[in-house]
């Protein structure tokens, strides 16, 4: 087991967003957790990345206990955060950008991630001089996966990489996703998009209100009564 998240309780003061959960990604695979507006998706990948404490619970990466970890040794350990919103910097170039992802990472290697992401990218080294407020949103989406991949991490975690993009680019962005998986980063995908979410994916899990309600295979959550009527609009 690469990676696993045990019994994990998460709250806001007195809200409790995140209520037990449990869940595991094996190496080289796509697992996808969906759910509604609410159901603790992103409290789920802030406290993974170290940005949020955990009242309660383990998350365990190839062997260490990454819960209550500072954020910067996450990222060392080789966990990269793609959040919500991208959070890329607007007042910086792509460039700029990328090379402030990899702050902990050799200049000589740095320079070969940031190959490896105009590689996937080619706009972007297209755009590698342009601010990033004047990028488009799915440019902005792309930079931020590019950002993840300059750390160097092996596992990546992406929250709604789809949000606010036109169909055709959330199309081109998990193609890039599918084969940055196959060239050996293990993903953990947070979407809304259950549509898309499930076909990329090896396997899901569904979360409401901060617990996990149904989890197995893509396809079969896909044709699931359950996962039909709530996500698919079946
Ligand atoms: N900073 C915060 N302070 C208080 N409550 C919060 C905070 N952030 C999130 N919450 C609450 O925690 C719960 C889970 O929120 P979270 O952002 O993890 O959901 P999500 O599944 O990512 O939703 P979305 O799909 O809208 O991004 C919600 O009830 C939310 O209101
Ligand atoms: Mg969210």
């Amino acid at each position: 087991m690469l990676f696993s998240v045990q019994d994990l309780h998460v709250s806001y003061g007195s809200i409790r967003a995140v209520h037990g959960v449990s869940f595991e990604v094996d190496e080289g695979e796509i697992v996808t957790l969906i759910g509604a507006n609410g159901a603790g998706k992103s409290t789920i990948l802030n406290t993974i990345a170290g940005l949020q404490r955990p009242d309660q619970g383990e998350i365990i990466y190839r062997g260490a206990n990454l819960a209550r970890m500072d954020a910067h040794n996450v990222v060392k350990q080789g966990v990269a955060l793609v959040p919500e919103g991208r959070r890329i910097f607007g007042n910086l170039t792509v460039y700029e950008n990328l090379r402030l992802a990899g702050f902990q990472v050799s200049r000589d290697d740095l320079e070969a991630r940031i190959k490896l992401v105009y590689s996937y990218f080619p706009r972007l080294e297209e755009r590698r001089d342009q601010l990033g407020d004047t990028l488009s949103g799915g440019e902005q989406q792309m930079l931020a996966v590019g950002r993840a991949l300059v750390t160097g991490g092996r596992l990546m975690l992406l929250d709604e990489p789809s949000m606010g993009l036109a169909p055709i680019l959330v199309q081109h962005i998990f193609e890039i996703l599918a084969e940055i998986n196959r060239q050996g980063t293990t993903i953990l995908l947070v979407e809304q998009n259950a549509h898309m979410a499930l076909k990329l994916a090896n396997r899901g899990y569904v979360l409401e209100t901060g617990s996990v309600m149904l989890s197995g295979p893509s396809k079969e959550l896909a044709e699931s009564p359950e996962v039909q009527r709530a996500y698919l609009g079946g």
